[in-house]
């Protein structure tokens, strides 16, 4: 099967399309046909090295960590799907060093959920890798109805997620983003903040002593963090950049786990037209030098998706 590639880190045009082994899912697992496969931050990090301290040894690294196909083969013990039915999964890339920019992947079934009903291929491959990450990241600030967050990068992936998320949470949300994505951050219902180099004065400004929580995708750190309440809460998306605590403040970091339960609830919400599934544009594998290089100079609103 064809599968997108890099052997030796470095610029997008290190970006190879390989025939590599079709793989077989062993019991408790599937094998997607692949439909639609996302281009995301971490893929553009792995391509230009940035994650190599992070990463075992290997000739050439698949890339790609969420996806939307149909289910092609199952693994011994797995009945919770049958042959054909359209899903959506997440690669917890790091322990499977699986790739979702390929023909076929194979997963864990609980990394599995239903394709929403809907949607095209790439608009629901938008959703795994993203939703989870802001749906978990909620989760680990542990706001409560009514208290204040503030999400940097909110127009961003994760952040556009997490607004909508901590809406139906019933946070009061504030979305940090340039002037040119004031409407999308309102249309959430958030309060816009522009994005600015005086972050702490400027959610200040809207709540004086801070906000009940920060979630930091835009990865900003201390500026995000002068933004919290004594006491409040952080939540940053990469952990060796967060900030160190102060003030009795929370400080996390996300980490992404495939949970299929999960996962389902958000093809619910997406469906229930409460998440909204933003593609910029696809292109074919040939094409992912092209997709990394447009993703590399910012400003992409909506994800760049691959199709076999
Ligand atoms: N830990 C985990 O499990 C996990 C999982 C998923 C993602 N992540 C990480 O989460 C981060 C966000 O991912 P994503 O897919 O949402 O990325 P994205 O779609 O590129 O969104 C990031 C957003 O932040 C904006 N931004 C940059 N600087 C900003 C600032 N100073 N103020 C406000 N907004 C700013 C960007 O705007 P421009 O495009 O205009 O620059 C962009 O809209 C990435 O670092 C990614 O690697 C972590």
């Amino acid at each position: 099967m064809r599968a997108i590639v890099v052997k030796a880190f470095g610029d997008p045009d290190v970006l190879e399309v390989a025939e590599v082994a079709l793989p077989e899912p062993a019991a408790g697992q599937v094998r997607i046909k692949v439909q639609a496969a996302t281009v995301n931050p971490v893929d553009v990090a792995t391509r230009a090295g940035a994650l190599a301290p992070f990463l075992p040894e290997l000739d050439q690294y698949p890339l790609g960590w969420d996806v939307a196909g149909t289910i092609d083969a199952l693994g011994e013990g797995v009945d919770d799907f049958k042959a054909g039915e359209a899903v959506v999964a997440l690669s917890d890339w790091f322990g499977t060093l699986a790739g979702a920019q390929a023909e076929y992947i194979v997963l864990n079934a609980s990394a599995v959920a239903i394709a929403p009903t809907g949607f095209s291929p790439a608009e629901a491959a938008t959703l795994p890798l993203n939703g989870l990450t802001a749906l978990q990241a909620l989760d680990l600030l542990g706001l409560s109805e009514g208290q204040s967050l503030v999400v940097t990068g909110a127009a961003g992936a994760v952040g556009g997620y997490a607004l909508q998320l901590a809406a139906r949470r019933g946070l009061k949300v504030y979305g940090v983003a340039g002037s040119e994505d004031r409407d999308f951050v309102t249309g959430t219902g958030a309060t816009f903040i522009a994005r600015t180099d005086a972050l702490p004065e400027a959610v200040r400004a809207v709540l004086p002593g801070g906000a009940d929580g920060v979630l930091d995708t835009a990865v900003l750190g201390g500026p995000a963090l002068a933004a919290v309440r004594d006491g409040g809460a952080y939540t940053g998306v990469f952990g060796p950049a967060a900030p160190e605590s102060e003030r009795g403040i929370r400080v996390d970091a996300v980490s992404v786990q495939s949970n299929a339960d999960q996962l389902a609830e958000l093809v619910f919400l997406a469906e229930s037209g409460a998440l909204t599934l933003r593609v910029a544009r696809t292109f074919g594998f040939d094409e992912a030098a092209e997709a990394h290089a447009l993703f590399g100079k910012g400003g992409t609103r909506g994800r760049l998706v691959l199709v076999p």
